[in-house]
């Protein structure tokens, strides 16, 4: 754990400025799942608070939660004008989730960080009834083009690489990101590992009834979940 934190730290101090990102790219895609009536809202792993802040515009109040100090202080510096978050500094490992308080729980780049069943149950338990679910991860692609899921993963990815360079050239005017950035993702990503769609589908068909899992271009899936009264 503390070898995620140094790395959020590291990273934090490169990404302190809004803009676009592979993951901001879908925050409108999970804006439009949060419930009208949104009194209360959970971030876990909010980073920056780029989400926070788009969270903050839909919801009355907006919990922020993220494990790197650094990441925290540059959220709070972002937010200034913004007196309905709250962030925190805490490990969501050891978080202790209020039964049934929120109408949103949102997670981007985050569970891959966590243990994925055991996350998903907690955040499920601490939705109030009607309340909704919203994931945003990264997935492990299939390899084996010999089968029809590797196949059409490796397609997606021959889009996938020129969509994101485009993008950003458009957003930051550069094709990739600083060679620092670039050192610092390098250095973290040697230690990430992400569940394939397959462990994902059964799992919430397991745990989060009826949830929408959708695989997204830019290497992204997502979860959308309401809670429904048992
Ligand atoms: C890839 S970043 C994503 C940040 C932000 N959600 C975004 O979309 O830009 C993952 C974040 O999860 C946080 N994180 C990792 N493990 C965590 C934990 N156990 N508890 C809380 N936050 C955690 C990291 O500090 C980091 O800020």
């Amino acid at each position: 754990m503390s070898a995620i934190q140094t790395d959020f730290d590291r990273i934090a101090l490169l990404s302190a400025e809004d803009g676009w990102t592979q993951n901001n790219h879908y925050h409108n895609f999970l804006l439009r799942h949060v419930p009208a009536k949104c009194e209360s809202a959970l971030e876990i792993g909010c980073g920056t608070g780029a989400f926070s802040r788009r969270l903050a515009q839909h919801a009355q109040k907006v919990l922020a939660l993220d494990l790197s100090p650094e990441m925290i202080r540059i959220a709070r510096q972002n937010s200034t004008q913004f007196s309905n978050i709250e962030f925190q500094v805490a490990d969501v490992i050891v978080w202790n989730f209020p039964a049934e308080t929120f109408d949103c729980i949102a997670s981007l780049a985050t569970l891959h960080h966590l243990p994925l069943r055991e996350t998903l149950l907690r955040m499920r338990d601490s939705l109030k009834i009607g309340g909704v679910l919203l994931v945003l991860d990264l997935f492990e692609r299939a390899r084996n083009v010999l089968k029809p899921e590797g196949l059409f993963d490796s397609v997606l990815n021959a889009m996938a690489i020129p969509t994101s360079v485009s993008l950003r050239f458009l957003h930051h005017g550069r094709l990739l990101p600083p060679r620092e950035v670039r050192a610092a993702w390098a250095a973290h990503e040697q230690h990430d590992t992400y569940p394939t769609m397959n462990e994902v589908k059964m799992l919430c068909a397991e745990i989060l009834p009826g949830a929408k899992v959708k695989k997204h271009l830019l290497w992204r899936y997502s979860v959308v979940w309401k809670k429904k009264p048992v």
